[in-house]
């Protein structure tokens, strides 16, 4: 590979400060072209983006392809399926997406690794089986019918969101005898909340944690053992009420946890991707083992199509470009996710931790200090939600925000008139993106206000408050149904956007010592109050 060229020094980079600095059409001019809006379109693994509503003329996207092809993107994506260790700040490889390929026939990654992952995820889908078949007994030898998981970060947000998603597969299954709760903050009352309607005979923990010192999700199962141990459990028969998913097992079997019921991942799953891993074991038990497999599936099928469309027909280096041309060049610093599906409720929570997690950095891969923006802050929740709350300020506020409306094809839901609900839905996503594109100008306001019958005292009262700038760039990204296969294709694609984007940016994605260095200074803080009520 290349010697690292900083982002503003290479030439696509200069070519687009350029363009951003001329004057560059509204959207309003953009879609007046008809064949804009049916050729601005790309497909892949079952998911369609409609960029129309990009502000980037064809000169401007070809520089963008530029800047990926100077910024070696690919190459550097090659590097990440070869397991070189990309991450070097811990010295790691970065493999994520062989967890979705432990079936793949010469895996780049070598077949050791595939053969680790393939023995692990079977092991994870015999056990979540048998969980969900009622064959798995606690100390006084009834069936487990509740399962909470402790986690945080990315032992919480990836499974959590997605069983959230898929939960019409929850209630679909008739073998599913379980129920899987979720709780990742420290403070009892949200433990308290969960165990108030749980019978502790019946009810198992799974703890997760990569590392399994973090200090909030150790806090939660020292509870839930002394909840267990209060309601009449047996010390020595704990362990068949928990179970570990660490890539640290040593510290887990010191805590009792048995080996039988300890699920292992490795160093090179960083948290924020890990749902892949044994990490997915509390969906896996809410959707079923082959369910969760078929995720893996469409995450994989995503990971095919970016290792092999070409550049200006590839989703997530599609979105990862716009995603620059928004935060560098017409200084975006924020971005919303609206999804316009209720069961997406925790997407943005989600991609919140993997993409702020992964770039939101400072310092280049060459140690050097990084001069252009990074990651803009994420943020979002359900569309129609927003749109009736802060969606004005995205109207007519003093933010650029850039947006991605995701929405689905095919609406699965059993209720009555549920096609009629979905038509709504849909109209009001189409609507606000248009809207946002389109605004109104002042002469279009006052020629509406005039149509209305108002007085033109009144119209020209009226006109400054009730037009609309526009411009706000946005991509509807179009999902099939809510099924595995799309969930694990959706999340996938947003995975390799964020590697692109800190591809071009040059920084590491996959280390967060920021947030090291809050972990070590809450355990300092712990062993210096110890060490005072000892004194
Ligand atoms: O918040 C920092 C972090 O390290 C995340 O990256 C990670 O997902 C989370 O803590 C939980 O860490 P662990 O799985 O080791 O408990």
């Amino acid at each position: 590979m290349k010697p690292f060229i900083p982002p503003q020094h290479r030439q696509a980079w200069k070519a687009l400060q350029t363009l951003s600095q001329s004057a560059q059409p509204h959207l309003r001019e953009l879609l007046k072209d008809p064949k804009r809006v049916e050729q601005w379109q790309v497909s892949g693994a079952g998911i369609s983006i409609d960029y129309s509503r990009q502000r980037v003329t064809a000169e401007v996207l070809q520089q963008l392809l530029a800047l990926a092809d100077e910024s070696q993107v690919m190459a550097q994506a090659e590097a990440m399926f070869r397991g070189d260790a990309i991450n070097t700040t811990e010295q790691r490889a970065v493999l994520h997406v062989a967890l979705r390929g432990s079936h793949v026939p010469n895996p780049p990654w070598g077949a050791s690794i595939s053969k680790a992952v393939g023995h692990e995820l079977l092991r994870v889908c015999m056990f979540a089986e048998k969980v969900r078949e009622g064959q798995l007994k606690g100390h006084a030898g009834e069936s487990i019918t509740d399962v909470v998981n402790l986690g945080i970060g990315g032992s919480d947000l990836g499974p959590r969101m997605t069983t959230e998603a898929l939960s019409h597969l929850t209630r679909e299954s008739y073998k599913n005898k379980v129920r899987v709760h979720y709780v990742s903050n420290v403070d009892a009352w949200s433990l308290y909340t969960t165990l108030a309607t749980l019978d502790p005979a019946r009810t198992a923990f799974v703890v997760q944690s990569k590392t399994f010192t973090t200090q909030e999700t150790m806090t939660l199962a020292a509870l839930a053992k002394r909840w267990l141990l209060d309601a009449g459990c047996p010390e020595g028969q704990l362990h068949q009420h928990l179970i570990a998913v660490t890539a640290n097992p040593e510290i887990s079997e010191a805590q009792g946890f048995t080996p039988a019921h300890t699920f292992g991942f490795w160093d090179w799953v960083g948290g924020r991707y890990s749902v892949w891993s044994a990490i997915g074991l509390p969906l896996a038990i809410s959707i079923g083992a082959f369910a969760f497999q078929d995720m893996l599936l469409g995450a994989r099928a995503m990971d095919e199509h970016f290792m092999s469309a070409p550049k200006d027909q590839n989703l997530p280096l599609l979105m990862a470009l716009f995603g620059v041309w928004n935060r560098n060049f017409l200084g975006a610093t924020t971005h919303n996710i609206a999804p316009y599906a209720s069961p997406l409720g925790k997407f943005a929570s989600f991609l919140q931790q993997m993409d702020m997690e992964s770039n939101g950095k400072r310092t280049h891969i060459d140690g050097s200090p990084v001069e252009v923006a990074t990651a803009p802050v994420l943020w979002g929740g359900l569309g129609i939600d927003g749109q009736h709350a802060y969606f004005q300020l995205i109207h007519q506020g003093q933010h650029l925000v850039p947006m991605d409306f995701i929405g689905l094809r095919t609406e699965r839901s059993p209720l009555p008139f549920a096609a009629e609900h979905h038509r709504v839905v849909l109209l009001n996503m189409q609507a606000q993106a248009q809207a946002l594109a389109m605004g109104r100008s002042p002469e279009e306001t006052v020629q509406a206000l005039r149509d209305s019958g108002l007085e033109e005292a009144e119209v020209q009262r009226l006109t400054p408050h009730r037009s609309y700038p526009g411009n706000v760039p946005s991509s509807t990204i179009w999902v099939d149904a809510l099924t595995p296969r799309s969930m694990g294709a959706l999340m996938a694609l947003y995975e390799h956007k964020v590697f692109c984007q800190a591809a071009i940016w040059g920084v590491h994605a996959y280390d967060q010592w920021g947030v090291e260095l809050g972990k070590k200074m809450a355990k300092d803080m712990e062993a210096a109050e110890a060490a005072r009520h000892k004194v």
